[in-house]
């Protein structure tokens, strides 16, 4: 049974029964969540996570994950001697889904008395020096999604106006980068620009996004940073390049080639949480 540092009475109604239901079950509250985006979900059937406590996102009052054949959950579990939740699976915006659903995981973590939150997600290269199968840290994002999910009342006791100065927590990503030359992998850093999908970017897209900065293109991740940001959590952000963006190759994108390259780098992306999590100062 897990103890609360903070009421829930501020969460919308169902929120407020799934914290509940947590704590009821949960064996532990984890320092920190990991969210497994496309591709990179390999992480959930390593032993340690079978050997877990798994709680579907159906038993939390959440809808089912629309992806065929993946059940969205939290796996409760010790990884290299910590104490994590795996969040396999996510709501996009794309798929229709509101953004309090999108980002409810995060109310939950920050609620449960989670300390940080590292996100995962497949991305297309912006950056014409990255190559498909690296992974980047995002040092920061744009948010091109057409909204921002803390709009509507306030959920206290987060502030009104919350600050991204540092969205992407400097430690955390400086960890990381220690993590990746212990094993001496190449971690690529940028900036993530946030898309609403489902289509792939236009050529013309991409080369505005270049313009602006950013380095990878992606259609998920910042919703959830944000209200992770409001909610205190600690943020870190790991990118798969499973594609270079729209115009930089001449084929055509395909969300099976992305999925292809997710799986070709869930060994690298494993290796570096393993050693982020062994070394891990929160
Ligand atoms: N664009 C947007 N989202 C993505 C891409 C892309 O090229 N690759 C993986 N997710």
């Amino acid at each position: 049974m897990c103890k609360s540092p903070s009421p829930s009475s501020d969460l919308p109604p169902d929120l407020g029964a799934a914290l509940a239901r947590i704590r009821e079950r949960a064996p532990f509250v984890p320092e920190l969540a990991i969210v497994l985006g496309s591709g990179l979900g390999a992480l959930a059937a390593c032993p340690e996570a079978a050997a877990g406590f798994h709680l579907d996102f159906t038993e939390l009052g959440f809808p089912a994950q629309t992806v065929p054949g993946h059940t969205g959950r939290l796996i409760f579990c010790e990884l290299e001697g910590r104490r994590v939740v795996l969040q396999a699976g996510r709501f996009h915006g794309y798929e229709g889904h509101p953004m309090a659903l999108v980002t409810g995981s995060m109310r939950l973590y920050g609620r449960l008395g989670v300390r940080a939150v590292v996100h995962t997600n497949a991305a297309g290269a912006v950056n014409a020096g990255f190559r498909v199968g690296q992974l980047m840290v995002l040092t920061d994002h744009i948010n091109l999604m057409g909204g921002n999910p803390l709009t509507g009342p306030n959920l206290e006791p987060g502030p009104r106006f919350p600050d991204m100065t540092a969205a992407y927590d400097p430690d955390l990503r400086r960890q990381l980068h220690g993590a990746a030359a212990a094993l001496g992998q190449t971690l690529q850093e940028g900036v993530y620009v946030a898309v609403p999908g489902p289509s792939f970017e236009t050529p013309a897209e991409i080369r505005a996004f270049r313009v602006l900065g950013a380095d990878a293109v992606g259609m998920s991740t910042v919703p959830e940073v944000i209200v992770a940001r409001q909610e205190g959590l600690r943020v870190a952000a790991i990118s798969c390049l499973c594609n270079m963006a729209a115009g930089m190759l001449p084929q055509p994108l395909s969300h099976l080639e992305v999925l292809e390259a997710g799986a070709a780098a869930a060994g690298a992306f494993e290796a570096l949480i393993r050693a982020f999590l062994k070394n891990l100062v929160l």
